[in-house]
């Protein structure tokens, strides 16, 4: 096993054509990689991705961090929106991460997921039921998109008419650290700060009548004082970045997926209890968050190299779901793979919280996308691949007739 530590750029023809064959690539040749562009390291080893995801000296990175390259006037400007993601879990002191994540396992329970389950079938049947009629759709735009937003929408408790205002912020909010792009930011700040203001309108009415939503739940920690109201709305916000085009992504990568092996589709098809373990496989072959950064507070030894204390270090979880030291034939898309232990929702500290949700989301969604179009082909010549820094992908459009 090479312990050599070599220089990468992702920003090439190279990996934008195939980032796995080029993760495979670092991944043998130097298990601890340099990228000197972003003045980081990258770990792509199942052992090693597994054993920093469970390092205490390593830190969830504060994306508020991107800020700090802007000039001295715009971050004063867009200080507003530091604050609020300051107060997300995962991106503040760990102190108050354990605070917000007793607070949220409140909510994250398997009755919850159980009972959102017939209002997760009731939204991809109206979904499905506005294109019955056209023979066509786009998949992205018209099902994995607005699904986890409605989702999303009804654990926040805002009434089925705000659904697609909450779709409208998210498509503002969720880019916000996408390229560093001023613009971008200052976009996600006004629809961050509208979010909060209409949050705190609900909020008022949820301490006069609680009812089974996330934010009566914070109300109650509040009264507990156990969160402020300001914290409570900045991780609504949170909620919308972590859940939504994450699961968006899943169905719409997943789908892909299928269509890209036929013979797994058919066997999906004649065998639907196969859904659950050909989720597990989708998250493992192309899962949504591909990529993760940690930070380290003090120096650390990483693939048998020191890494000094601050630096930035990328986790690709992809490729650590593909590492042939723990996965067979780890490039093959095989939907009864056994014991399937990809990392694609992370592992310890900071363990998704929605692991569960999105899991059942996406099983329930491609069932009954199944069930009701029997004839359901990709209207595609290629995958609309679109680049997500700083390396993966996700799809722009999903074309399909059925
Ligand atoms: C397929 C869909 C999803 C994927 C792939 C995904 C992936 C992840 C990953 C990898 C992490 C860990 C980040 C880190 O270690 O830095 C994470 C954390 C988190 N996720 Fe998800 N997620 C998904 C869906 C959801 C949903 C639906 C929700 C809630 C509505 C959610 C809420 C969270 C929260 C609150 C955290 C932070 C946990 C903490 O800091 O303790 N996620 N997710």
């Amino acid at each position: 096993m090479s312990s050599q530590m070599r220089d990468y750029d992702l920003f090439t023809p190279e990996v934008m054509a195939d980032h796995h064959a080029f993760l495979h690539r670092v991944r043998a040749e130097s298990p601890l990689a340099r990228l000197p562009q972003l003045d980081a390291y990258l770990l792509t080893r199942y052992a090693d991705v597994n054993a920093a995801l469970r390092d205490k000296r390593m830190d969830s990175a504060n994306m508020a961090q991107v800020l700090q390259r802007l000039t001295p006037a715009e971050q004063q400007e867009l200080e507003p929106v530091r604050r609020a993601i300051t107060m997300w879990m995962g991106h503040t002191v760990p102190a108050d991460h354990v605070r917000f994540q007793q607070l949220l396992k409140r909510y994250f329970t398997p009755a919850m997921v159980d009972r959102l389950r017939p209002r997760v079938r009731a939204f991809t049947h109206e979904l499905l039921d506005a294109v019955a009629g056209k023979g066509e759709m786009d998949v992205v735009r018209d099902l994995a998109y607005p699904l986890p937003a409605n989702v999303i929408a009804e654990l926040l408790g805002m009434p089925t008419s705000d659904r697609e205002q909450l779709q409208a912020w998210s498509r503002d909010i969720v880019p916000i650290f996408g390229n560093g792009d001023v613009e971008q930011i200052r976009r996600a700040q006004r629809s961050m700060l509208e979010m909060h203001d209409y949050l705190r309108v609900i909020a008022a009415e949820r301490r006069r009548e609680p009812r089974e939503d996330v934010l009566s739940t914070f109300l109650a920690a509040e009264a507990e004082g156990i969160v402020t109201e300001d914290e409570a709305v900045a991780n609504c916000v949170l909620l919308l970045f972590a859940g939504h085009e994450t699961t968006a992504n899943l169905i719409a990568n997943g789908l892909v997926l299928l269509f890209d092996h036929p013979d797994q589709l058919a066997r999906l098809r004649q065998h639907p209890e196969l859904m659950p373990s050909a989720v597990e496989e989708m998250l493992r072959c192309d899962g949504p968050a591909g990529v993760i950064g940690r930070v380290a507070t003090e120096p650390v030894e990483l693939a048998g190299h020191p890494v000094p204390a601050g630096k930035h270090i990328y986790l690709a979880l992809m490729a650590a779901n593909r590492d042939p030291e723990v996965f067979t034939d780890p490039d093959t898309f095989d939907i009864t793979r056994k014991r399937n232990r990809h990392l694609s929702f992370g592992m310890g500290t900071y363990y998704c919280l929605g692991a569960a949700l999105a899991r059942m989301e996406t099983d329930e969604c491609l069932r009954i996308l199944l069930e009701r179009c029997p004839g359901l082909r990709p209207a595609y010549e290629v995958p609309d691949w679109q680049p997500t820094p700083p390396v993966g992908h996700r799809l722009g459009s999903l074309p399909v007739t059925f």
